[in-house]
């Protein structure tokens, strides 16, 4: 199952798992390419210690290529790059793109840079930026999300770059991939469900909870830090949405402290990428003050099992998913139903036209 976008990224099948924070670790990243899939490791919210360690176990239990996403925010986005063509990893993965010159200096050293994108115009100042593909997500999809859905935003954006395209936002199975070919992408790229297998860390509890949750109580708030986010409906976001401004505040400033401990990053280094991030347009004061929310508020369900003080970022296809699949079974098994889906499809249009 050869597209545009394997042949770009070295891998057997049009499937990518995508990066999320806390989820996306060494052992998931290593089990997808290993099914013929290309996964991306959850870089924003690690050390660079954590991932270059990261990088060292994806290759010690897999020799399938690979890629490392990353917010070029964090004080030590360049570290992060530079670790990256240290280690020759195959791909990049971002949502707001670097500087043209680290974009060149990344594809200079033959890494394939593919960010994440939610708007048409996104997409094509992402291809000016130098991107060689990207993924484009539409609303139904979790964590941070754009407004528009994938069945318009797939050919909206096909119709407008040339590069290779993989769907994101509502696929899960073999139907979905088939689809997306269809329409014009060349792969598909799934966060939630591989988050829903075997070899996903997060814990039990956490899981159960997505198993059990129908598609509209998977809903978008403003909420964490200001930007649109798709999660699950739960208590801890009613407090946040009955939370006073001061309390939100405090919330922010404390979350803020922390995500710059966690990241290894100093105080000053953390503000100082907050105001690059406030300079360069893409986001309010309030919304820069609180970026830091979302990593902290996630983590609290993501990896300590706690899914009711924390948020549950979601994509919509949660609703539709009762299983935890190995990702072997996951990959294999969304191949050969993509395999049945287009023998049918040419079955019912020749059974169609026959019958005319
Ligand atoms: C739990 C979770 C965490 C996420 N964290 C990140 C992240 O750290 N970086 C990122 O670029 N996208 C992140 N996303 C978005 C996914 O990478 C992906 O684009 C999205 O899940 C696709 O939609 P789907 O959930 O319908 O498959 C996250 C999504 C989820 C569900």
């Amino acid at each position: 199952m050869q597209t545009q976008l394997t042949k770009l990224l070295g891998c057997r099948y049009p499937v990518i798992q995508t990066a999320m924070g806390w989820v996306a670790d060494a052992r998931l990243v290593a089990a997808t390419g290993n099914a013929g899939g290309f996964g991306f490791l959850a870089g924003a919210v690690m050390t660079t210690e954590e991932i270059e360690q990261g990088i060292l176990d994806i290759k010690a239990a897999s020799d399938a290529p690979f890629g490392v996403n990353f917010h070029m925010y964090v004080p030590h986005a360049e570290q992060i790059v530079d670790l990256c063509i240290e280690h020759q990893v195959r791909a990049v993965s971002y949502s707001r793109s670097p500087s043209a010159a680290t974009v060149e200096r990344l594809k200079t050293a033959g890494i394939v840079c593919i960010p994440t994108v939610g708007a048409k115009r996104h997409a094509v100042k992402a291809v000016e930026m130098g991107a060689d593909a990207v993924v484009i997500q539409g609303g139904e999809g979790g964590g941070h999300t754009g407004s528009v859905a994938t069945s318009i935003l797939l050919p909206q954006v096909r119709d407008a770059i040339d590069v290779p395209i993989a769907a994101a936002g509502g696929f899960r199975d073999g139907r979905g991939l088939v689809a997306a070919l269809a329409m014009g992408a060349d792969g598909i790229a799934m966060g939630t469900r591989f988050l829903l297998t075997q070899e996903s860390p997060v814990p039990e509890a956490t899981k159960l909870i997505y198993l059990r949750t129908p598609p509209e109580k998977i809903v978008v708030s403003t909420r964490l830090d200001g930007l649109p986010q798709r999660m699950i409906a739960n208590a801890y976001l009613d407090r946040l949405i009955r939370a006073s401004q001061l309390g939100l505040l405090v919330r922010a400033v404390k979350n803020g402290l922390a995500f710059s401990r966690m990241t290894g990053g100093s105080l000053i280094a953390t503000l100082g990428g907050a105001w690059k991030m406030y300079r360069s347009g893409d986001l309010s004061f309030g919304q820069t003050l609180m970026a830091a929310n979302s990593p902290m508020m996630i983590q609290e369900a993501m990896v300590k099992g706690n899914p009711h003080d924390g948020i549950l970022p979601s994509g919509q296809v949660a609703g539709l998913i009762d299983d935890l699949p190995t990702v072997a079974e996951l990959v294999a098994t969304i191949v050969s139903d993509a395999e049945t889906a287009a023998r049918s499809i040419q079955t019912t249009v020749c059974t169609t036209s026959n019958s005319d």
